[in-house]
């Protein structure tokens, strides 16, 4: 395993990319940048996400400080994105000598940056560790077990995650169970949120509709196949006659909708198509939303922290405690599997569940304690 350097600088470098690494990164970096901690952060951008919506709002939400850098790698292929990721990473690390270099989830920006690190011999910290589908056809999967593989400090969600890495070979001592930094976020920001309504009436004067479900899709397993993106958008349609749905299109899955020709589809009376949201919007849709059908790994967690059925349109997950204990049920893309787990909900409030171990607001602060004792004894002997 690295350790960090004899005599550094307690420098840890952040690495942010999409949309989803934005509410875990956010709680970190006020905790590293907080006056009890002699570590300093400095946070990368790698310009995976850029648009306003997908980017920028949450960087105001959350009110994460302005990268210190900014890669503007773009939009890519896999191999191109993560390629021009690593290859403008590298110089920074060059530059800013970091103690260690700081990853989060499971995006092509995670792989990258991790990847380049552990060439350099500079240690790498993996928070949400271990996490598997054993499904290694998504882009995630590889991402984290490949991750994982070249991390030195890895953090994890929850108990089992633990086991997935034991099974690959990680030593247990590098391991640190600390609970999800998402859910730091959300406890800190949860008085914030936007009343749904707010949201309604910036779209339509007319869709004021309570109880009303919401539907997230950009999964490529559900998105960049015509037939399957079209079966889908058709249950929904079905879905609409009994509740009323929101769908906030990420700008993938519009790009699809647009290229099939299949925007007819959105168009319907009980569908409110939106833009995609700023986190406290989200935050105040999912709160009060009867059930939330989605692909996102990020929802099935939030769902369950806020006790709201979920139900996730995959074949697998990720987080496995989000079934185990949570809200969460995995029905795949199967029309009649949707719709009964819909009106199964409608008709008996659907799956209740409890607050997995360790998800109480505090992950981030476990980490940054860790991480102190960590650099710790160098920290006293070299700090510049
Ligand atoms: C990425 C992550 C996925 C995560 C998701 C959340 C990988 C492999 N995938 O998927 O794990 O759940 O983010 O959103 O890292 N686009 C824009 N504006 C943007 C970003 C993207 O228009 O700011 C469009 C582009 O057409 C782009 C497409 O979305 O080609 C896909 O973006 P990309 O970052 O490749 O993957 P996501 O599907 O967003």
């Amino acid at each position: 395993m690295s350790m960090p350097a004899l005599s550094h600088n307690g420098k840890i470098l952040c690495v942010v990319g999409a949309r989803p690494n934005f509410m875990k990164i956010a709680p970190i970096m006020a905790e590293l940048n907080s006056a009890s901690t002699p570590l300093t952060a400095k946070l990368i951008h790698t310009g995976q996400h850029y648009n306003q919506a997908m980017n920028h709002q949450f960087f105001v939400d959350l009110d994460i400080p302005e990268p210190d850098i900014n890669l503007e790698v773009g939009s890519a292929s896999h191999a191109v994105q993560t390629a021009e990721i690593m290859r403008r990473f590298e110089p920074v690390i060059d530059q800013e000598q970091p103690a260690a270099v700081l990853v989060v989830g499971d995006v092509n920006s995670t792989i990258a940056c991790a990847l380049v690190a552990a060439k350099k011999g500079t240690p790498v910290i993996h928070v949400e560790a271990g996490l598997r589908s054993f499904d290694r056809t998504m882009p995630e999967e590889v991402n984290r077990v490949l991750t994982d593989q070249i991390s030195d400090l890895l953090f994890t969600t929850e108990r089992m995650a633990r086991n997935n890495l034991l099974r690959e070979g990680i030593a247990d001592d590098r391991i640190h169970f600390v609970g999800n930094v998402m859910i730091d976020t959300l406890h800190h920001n949860l008085a914030r949120a936007t009343p749904a309504k707010d949201t309604f009436a910036l779209a339509s004067a007319f869709f004021i509709e309570v109880p009303y479900a919401v539907l997230t899709l950009h999964r490529p397993s559900n998105v960049d196949s015509a037939e399957t993106l079209a079966a889908i958008l058709h249950t929904i349609i079905e879905i609409s006659e009994m509740i009323p749905v929101v769908f906030p299109l990420h700008p993938r899955t519009l790009n699809r909708i647009e290229y099939y020709g299949l925007g007819h589809l959105l168009v319907h009376q009980k569908l409110l198509i939106l833009p995609p949201l700023g986190y406290l919007q989200m935050l105040g849709l999912m709160k009060d939303a009867r059930v939330f059908l989605t692909d996102s790994g990020g929802i099935q967690e939030e769902t369950t922290a806020l006790g709201v059925p979920c139900i996730t349109l995959r074949d697998n997950t990720e987080r496995q405690i989000t079934v185990d204990e949570g809200t969460n049920m995995i029905v795949g893309q199967d029309r009649q599997k949707i719709l009964a787990a819909v009106r199964k909900t409608l008709e008996t409030g659907g799956k209740s569940g409890r607050i997995p171990e360790l998800w109480d607001g505090n992950s981030s602060r476990r980490i940054v304690d860790i991480l102190h004792t960590w650099l710790n004894p160098e920290l006293s002997l070299g700090s510049t």
